[in-house]
């Protein structure tokens, strides 16, 4: 699975239609592999699967032995705030080109607000990776965030799409709803274009060191206080280049870029660990 990985991250995800910036790929898929070098296992869960750009990366990563869809699909009017418009028979097909099992994937056809926490642990088990990119009102955001804390593995990570995304403000509403409540066990530990992940209390130094250790600080941009937790802010400066910026990386990966050295101005690859 690490190879499929690997090609997918590095360029395949692209040819999925939906929402996953270049870096946070990367990123995620380094999470996965340091939980995977740990020896943990659990499976994969995404709330909102849209084409499945991202869980087909969260399943080819995933150490469990079933995964799970949570998306309203064909029932778009449940799809109440039109985020994104999930299409079953596009993300199975997507899933076995980039090389999912669809026997290993789960699908819960309905809204995340009809899921129960047991649903998920009696079919899947603790999910170690936990996506929410569902519906993106307050009341989605928080129940499925609800859903992760009830469900998540303890060492395991929920990302969180669109917190800081403009358009979407009811994310960050709902979002800070949930962790505002007493019994609330996730913490945020970092953020990536368009993700913030979070993790049980005391494990974000171990993600902290995991990130540090495998990226250039090139890309780590800050650390900064988020909701009285320090996160690790990366490859923000890297999604926001401008049109320049572009042209010069497309000149550093030309021939002539690569005769006069440039390639240390290219984004990393991913390589899954040995
Ligand atoms: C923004 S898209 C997901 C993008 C996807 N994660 C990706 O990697 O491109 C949002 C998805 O959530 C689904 N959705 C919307 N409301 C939902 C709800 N209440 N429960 C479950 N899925 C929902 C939509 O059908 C759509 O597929």
């Amino acid at each position: 699975m690490r190879l499929l990985v690997d090609r997918y991250v590095n360029g395949q995800h692209k040819k999925v239609n939906g929402w996953l910036a270049d870096f946070s790929s990367l990123l995620i898929a380094r999470l996965a592999a340091t939980l995977e070098e740990e020896k943990v296992q659990g499976a994969s869960v995404e709330i909102g699967a849209h084409h499945g750009r991202l869980f087909i990366l969260l399943h080819l990563a995933s150490t469990g032995q079933r995964d799970m869809v949570i998306d309203v699909f064909d029932a778009q009017h449940l799809n109440v705030d039109h985020s994104g418009k999930g299409d079953k028979a596009i993300f199975l097909r997507n899933l076995a080109r980039f090389g999912g099992d669809p026997a290993r994937v789960q699908i819960l056809q309905k809204s995340s607000l009809e899921v129960q926490p047991a649903e998920i642990l009696e079919q899947v088990g603790q999910p170690l990776l936990f996506s929410i990119d569902g519906g993106h009102t307050a009341e989605c955001v928080h129940n499925d965030l609800s859903l992760a804390d009830a469900t998540l593995a303890e060492q395991g990570i929920v990302i969180l799409d669109d917190f800081f995304n403009e358009f979407w403000p009811e994310v960050a509403v709902g979002t800070m709803s949930f962790l505002q409540e007493p019994g609330a066990r996730l913490q945020p530990f970092a953020v990536s274009p368009g993700k913030v992940y979070l993790c049980r209390p005391g494990q974000q130094g171990f993600f902290h060191a995991a990130i540090r250790s495998h990226f250039s600080p090139r890309y780590i941009d800050k650390e900064a206080q988020m909701l009285g937790s320090r996160v690790l802010v990366a490859g923000v400066r890297e999604g926001h280049r401008n049109w320049y910026t572009r042209l010069a990386l497309t000149i550093t990966e030309s021939s002539i870029g690569r005769r006069l050295g440039m390639q240390r101005w290219l984004p990393p690859k991913f390589s899954s660990p040995a």
